[in-house]
């Protein structure tokens, strides 16, 4: 069953319905050509029918290690860059309490992230943190040779055989890698590491549903079966089979792609749960780096509110007019709160005396999109009814199909990312990495 309702009307007033629907017979080619496995990047869909092919045994292998950790250790660190790292932090944020890493007395491990940075400061500071736990390390790199990862990796393997000797170190660390290319690859078979497979035909940023998100979130404490039974939903629901009219995913391609050929070249996704910030950032990646290409592509770009209403608020109500907004809304929060009366009214809040703080959050949505809507924003509702396992399954395969499907309504390759090239060229070259001698020549002269 489908839990998520996708509503476009605040779109019309932009672009018709029946301009809309003028694309649905090239959604439901691109739709196919996932299915066939006839358009670009097809030999990279091995995310299409995951869900509903997920191996059982790999479900309980991820169970088990991940149960094993969280009676060994009280904190793993994640090691990860992209899409290694951003599908298992989208979903251990949206799942969790907001203040989760200040409670000490949570059962399960808390679960930071390393790698996906160069900062010295951010590596220095985990290490002081890491000299007082017991902690394991789950590092992923699908290629196995990503520097930020790389580095990271070394440097907390290191304090880590430092801290529980060589042996006890290999026990306590996870390699999440290809099965049988790269550095990682080749560390992990030689040092005895468990290992979990990423697989070939799955890129980065697809991979939450592989073991890559899937061990840490189950490390998190979380259910991983439901997850993956959401997104097996929304892989039902958003096939060939279904009409367009009906396929979510199809309408949000199409409603995007008709905007971007209005002008409207930005698409901001907002939230108005603060549990959803890292949501909006796997988001991104998913996005951004699959149609960013070709000198084409809406760029994508990310909100919170109402914290942001408050910074970015003006430019989005009278800014240039080149952005459409997509809003998650998240039906019933967690948590029920009253706001309470208060006698001496000085703030002048009595008004609201007696309503959930969840009210006043929505009329703020319905306001926020009512004012963009009349400043020229074209605003696209997706709603959930709670933030769970399962609608957070549906909601990131329902991005990932329309992913595919609006890279090919661009008409581009929504699989690779030969862009993100050039600045590891460059660092390599200024490094002086060996192999890069013609690169570091060059580079010199321009600087
Ligand atoms: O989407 C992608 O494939 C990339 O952004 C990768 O996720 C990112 O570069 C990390 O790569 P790797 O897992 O090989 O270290």
């Amino acid at each position: 069953m489908n839990h998520i309702k996708l509503d476009i009307s605040k779109v019309y007033g932009f672009v018709p319905e029946a301009e809309i629907n003028k694309s649905e017979s090239a959604a439901n080619v691109a739709l196919k050509k996932l299915y066939n496995k006839s358009g670009e990047g097809n030999d990279f869909l091995g995310w299409l029918d995951l869900p509903s092919k997920f191996p059982e045994s790999l479900i309980s292998d991820i169970e088990k290690t991940a149960a094993k950790l969280r009676s060994e250790i009280d904190l793993l660190v994640v090691v990860g860059i992209g899409g290694s790292y951003l599908g298992a932090k989208a979903i251990i944020d949206a799942l969790s309490n907001n203040f989760a890493w200040m409670k000490t007395e949570t059962a399960a491990p808390q679960i930071v992230f390393a790698g996906q940075n160069i900062g010295e400061d951010y590596i220095s500071e985990l290490l002081e943190v890491l000299d007082k736990k017991n902690y394991g390390i789950a590092v992923i790199s699908k290629s196995g040779t990503t520097t930020e990862p790389a580095l990271a990796f070394r440097i907390l393997k290191n304090h880590l055989e430092k801290k529980v000797g060589k042996e006890n170190a290999k026990k306590k660390i996870i390699a999440i890698t290809d099965h049988s290319k790269g550095a990682l690859r080749k560390m992990a078979d030689i040092e005895g590491y468990k290992t979990f497979i990423i697989p070939d035909d799955t890129g980065g940023r697809f991979s939450v549903l592989t073991p890559v998100g899937l061990l840490p979130i189950a490390v998190a404490g979380f259910n991983i079966r439901e997850f993956i039974k959401g997104a097996a939903e929304m892989e039902k629901s958003t096939s060939p089979e279904i009409p367009f009219s009906d396929n979510p995913a199809s309408l949000y391609a199409a409603t995007r792609n008709a905007l971007y050929n209005k002008g409207k070249k930005i698409e901001i996704l907002a939230n108005f749960n603060s549990k959803l910030i890292y949501f909006s950032e796997w988001w991104k990646q998913l996005y951004g780096e699959s149609e960013g290409k070709d000198g084409k592509g809406i760029y994508p770009a990310s909100v919170n509110f109402t914290a942001d209403l408050h910074s970015m608020g003006q430019y989005i109500q009278d800014g240039e007019r080149h952005i459409f907004e997509t809003v998650i809304s998240v039906e019933k929060p967690a948590s029920k709160f009253i706001i309470p009366k208060d006698n001496d009214d000085f703030d002048q809040l009595n008004y609201i005396a007696g309503k959930r703080v969840d009210e006043v959050n929505k009329m703020a949505e319905l306001g926020t999109m009512l004012a963009h809507v009349d400043g020229g924003v074209p605003n696209i509702r997706i709603s959930i009814d709670t933030i769970s396992e399962f609608n957070l399954g549906q909601l990131v395969y329902f991005f990932e199909i329309a992913c595919g499907i609006s890279g090919y309504l661009l008409k581009v390759n929504p699989f690779n990312q030969p862009g993100v090239e050039a600045y590891k060229t460059n660092m390599f070259a200024l490094l002086e990495k060996p192999g890069f001698e013609e690169e570091t020549k060059k580079i010199k002269s321009r600087i």
